[in-house]
Formats: structure tokens, sequence, C-alpha cells
């Protein structure tokens, strides 16, 4: 029997990169997917692509997300899985940070997580798992990510408060801290490819397995802590970084 039989799993920004990986790896598994993000129509050309549910909802916005639980409440009933994974990433020097670069990020990656876990909780049955995707920047002094990092960082602290509050439910929270991964996202900064290639080498070099993480990577990884294999994990995180983390100073 597949592990996600019967399992209603809602995924946040499930258009691209890692939510579209994940989208594609639960579903293969017996989920049934319902995938969100801020365009028509990279929303809906993904969940024809994937054969799941889209809906549009802008995570920055809370009376979106109200609309989209308010959706999901009524084709699908109760939800199994939610994977908080929508994210941007907008690098800026520490003097250069503005108002916009601030409030871009957390209202989207730290706000935007927040609030779809407070809005989704009434619709979630007891034993769900909810899993945050956050970042190994959380942990790093990585130049040009200090609101970025901090936006994950205080994610994964609302993950171990809503850990201890969630579990007379039995509702397991959990954030995954990937390192870099092949995806969109390093294209969406709008720095030139010259830029980006440069940073891929430099960043890769310093992982130990010696290569970014592709998005099924880290759809392995979600699909576990979806499952019921994962029952005794709350309040957890996970590195997925092929050892980036461990940050050597030589080698
Ligand atoms: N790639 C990495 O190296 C890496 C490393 C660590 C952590 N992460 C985290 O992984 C998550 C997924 O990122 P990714 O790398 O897969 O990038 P991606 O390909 O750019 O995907 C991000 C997804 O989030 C959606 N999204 C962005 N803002 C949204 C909003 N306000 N409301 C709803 N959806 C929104 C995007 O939709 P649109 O099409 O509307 O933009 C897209 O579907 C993010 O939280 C990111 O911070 C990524």
């Amino acid at each position: 029997m597949s592990k996600l039989n019967g399992k209603i799993t809602v995924i946040t920004g499930g258009n691209s990169g890692i939510g579209f990986a994940s989208a594609k790896k639960l579903k293969s598994q017996g989920a049934t997917v319902i995938i969100t993000g801020r365009d028509s129509d990279r929303v809906q050309s993904a969940a024809q692509e994937l054969g799941v549910k889209g809906i549009v909802a802008d995570v920055s916005r809370l009376s979106a997300i109200d609309d989209l639980v308010a959706q999901v409440k009524s084709d699908f009933g109760k939800v199994d899985v939610l994977f908080v994974n929508a994210g941007i990433f907008q690098p800026a020097p520490i003097g250069q940070i503005n108002e916009e670069i601030f409030d871009n990020q957390m209202d989207i990656n730290f706000k935007g997580a927040v609030f779809t876990t407070e809005k989704f909780l009434s619709i979630l049955n007891d034993g769900a798992s909810i899993i945050n995707l956050s970042s190994i920047n959380a942990y790093t002094g990585m130049p040009n990510t200090a609101i970025y990092a901090a936006s994950k960082a205080a994610l994964n602290s609302y993950t171990r408060t809503a850990a201890t509050e969630l579990a007379p439910r039995k509702i397991r929270i959990n954030s995954v801290n990937p390192g870099p991964v092949s995806t969109p996202i390093f294209k969406k900064t709008g720095m030139a490819e010259e830029q980006l290639n440069g940073l891929a080498e430099t960043m890769q070099n310093r992982i130990p397995l010696k290569r970014y993480g592709q998005p099924e990577d880290i759809a392995n990884l979600v699909s576990f802590l979806a499952s019921d294999d994962a029952s005794f994990i709350t309040g957890s995180e996970y590195n997925i970084d092929g050892g980036a983390n461990i940050n050597p100073l030589v080698g």
C-alpha cells in the first residue's frame, strides 16, 4: 500500500522548484494534493502537469489564506499534511537593506508561513503533519542574507513552540533546512547569469558532497515527514545540505 494513501495534502508554492517536486512525490505515494501559488497561469499549468488541484493564494495576504482554507474545506474537507513551502529570496548587503526587502521576505517567509498554519489549524485533522520549509541560512552568516536568514530563523523558532502546543492534538510540526537547491529561486533575484554562476561555483565547492541539492532530494524528506513512519517526530529540524552546515575549515 502507498504510504500516503488518502492523505489530503496542501503545498503552498507548489507550482515551482521544491514544492512542485514534492507535489509529484506525494501524489505518487497516494496523497490527494492541492498546490498554491501567486500567479493564476503558473498555478494552473503546474496543476495540470501534475494532475492535481491548483488554487491561487498569495500567502502575504491574510484574506487570501482565509479564502484558500475555505475553498479547501469546501472541496476536500479536512487536511492531513500541510507543507508550508512558499518563499522568496532577496539578497542584499547590510547597509542596503530597505523596507521593501525587509517586508517582502518577512511577509512571505515568516508571517505568511505562520498564518498558513494558524488558519489551517481549524481544518487540520488530529494527527496531521505540518512541514515548514526553512533553510540552513537560519544558522549561517552568509553575506547578503541577513533578512532571509532572520525570516527562516524566526520560522524555526515558531516551529518549536508550535510543536509543544499542538502535541495534545497529535499534530506534528517540523522544519526542513535545505542547503542550496537547484530551483528557479536564484534567477528570481534578478542577479546576472554570470554572478549566479560565480555564486553557484563558490557554494558548490564548500559543500562536502560537492553538488547542489535537487528538488527531489528535498521531496524525499518531505514525504517521509508527511508519513506515519515519522509519527514520533515533532519539533525537529532536518538539515539537508550535502554536509554544508558542517562548514569544514579545511577540505
Ligand atoms: N532553492 C534553494 O536553494 C533553497 C534553499 C533553502 C530553502 N529554500 C526554500 O524553499 C522554498 C521553496 O523555494 P524554491 O527553491 O523551490 O523556489 P521557487 O522555485 O522559486 O518556488 C517558490 C514557490 O513559492 C511561491 N511563492 C512565492 N511567494 C509566494 C506567495 N506570496 N504566496 C504564494 N506562493 C508564493 C512561488 O510562486 P510564484 O510562481 O508565484 O513565485 C513558487 O511556487 C522557499 O521557502 C525557499 O526559501 C530554497
